[in-house]
């Protein structure tokens, strides 16, 4: 596995997603995940799992030095005061003293950008994490974003898969220096009925999953983040560095984007996304 450069930060390329994830199924995961190899584990506030997260990682064998760890602040906390609040629990729930990106979940119109990225920056100067990021930032978001952080952006984790293309927003991602990491990256699952990356599977004795998140991981300065309740899944998913996809299938993944391949949409409608 190779990790990805990303301000000043280096990502493992592949991590392991938790959204939806609760309880012990959650615990039980991030620890099959660990123990599987898995070195970069993607939370979030609003998953409602970083006590279960954390307790995983404290039950594994792994040094929390080996672990790249994000999680990510809800819209609701993005005043300067209630973000350190917000991430002082985060930390609390994870049972860490950092956490190594720590992100904007949605870009929001209210309160200005300027306040919540100065109490990002303030956040980062008290060592409470290694980078900060955003999600779901348009270009012209994410550029005023990394104008006013104090040190390059770590990420911006946005939807990715097959069916979207991200061209312009991972041209304008690389530009500011920072990795672009594939949420959905499975399209929540789609690619399994897929026939041009079933066809391809074949062709490598490797499974819809696994050709879908080569073709992500392949993909200069691009990171992936599947989610599986599933062991054999996760083992699955994370078996993608024994081969390579060729320059025209990629190709062929790449044409399977279209103008309705987006899953997941919550951005505020004070901003748009890029066009594909
Ligand atoms: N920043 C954001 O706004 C945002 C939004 C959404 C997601 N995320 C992050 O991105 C992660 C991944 O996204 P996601 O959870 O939406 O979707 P995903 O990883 O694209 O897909 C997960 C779904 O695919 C299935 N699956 C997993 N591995 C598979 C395989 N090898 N073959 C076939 N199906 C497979 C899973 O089912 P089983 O569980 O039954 O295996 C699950 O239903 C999240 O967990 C979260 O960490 C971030």
């Amino acid at each position: 596995m190779h990790d990805v450069k990303s301000g000043d930060v280096a990502i493992p390329a592949l991590g392991f997603g938790t959204w939806q994830l609760e309880g012990d199924v959650a615990k039980h995961m991030t620890e099959a995940a660990l123990q599987i190899g898995y070195r970069h584990i993607d939370t979030a506030q609003i998953y409602k799992n970083e006590r279960e997260v954390g307790a995983a990682i404290a039950a594994s064998k792994v040094a929390r030095k080996d672990i790249f760890l994000t999680t990510k602040v809800w819209v609701d906390r993005f005043g300067k005061d209630d973000l350190q609040a917000s991430v002082e629990e985060s930390l609390e729930r994870l049972g860490v003293d950092y956490v190594d990106l720590l992100l904007l979940h949605w870009p929001k119109a209210s309160p200005a950008l300027e306040e919540t990225m100065e109490a990002m920056n303030d956040v980062q100067a008290r060592g409470w994490t290694r980078a900060i990021g955003v999600s779901n930032f348009p270009s012209g978001q994410l550029k005023k974003a990394a104008a006013l952080a104090a040190t390059p952006l770590g990420t911006n984790q946005v939807e990715y898969h097959p069916y979207l293309s991200q061209k312009a927003l991972l041209a304008a991602t690389k530009d500011i220096g920072a990795s672009l990491t594939a949420w959905s990256p499975l399209a929540q699952g789609k690619i399994v009925d897929d026939a041009v990356i079933g066809e391809i599977a074949r062709a490598h004795g490797k499974t819809a999953g696994q050709v879908t998140l080569r073709w992500l991981v392949q993909q200069d300065g691009v990171v992936a983040i599947p989610r599986t309740q599933k062991e054999s899944r996760a083992r699955e998913n994370f078996d993608i560095f024994d081969f390579e996809l060729t320059a025209d299938e990629m190709a062929k993944i790449h044409a399977l984007a279209n103008p309705n391949g987006r899953l997941g949409d919550w951005l505020d409608p004070a901003f748009k996304w890029d066009a594909a």
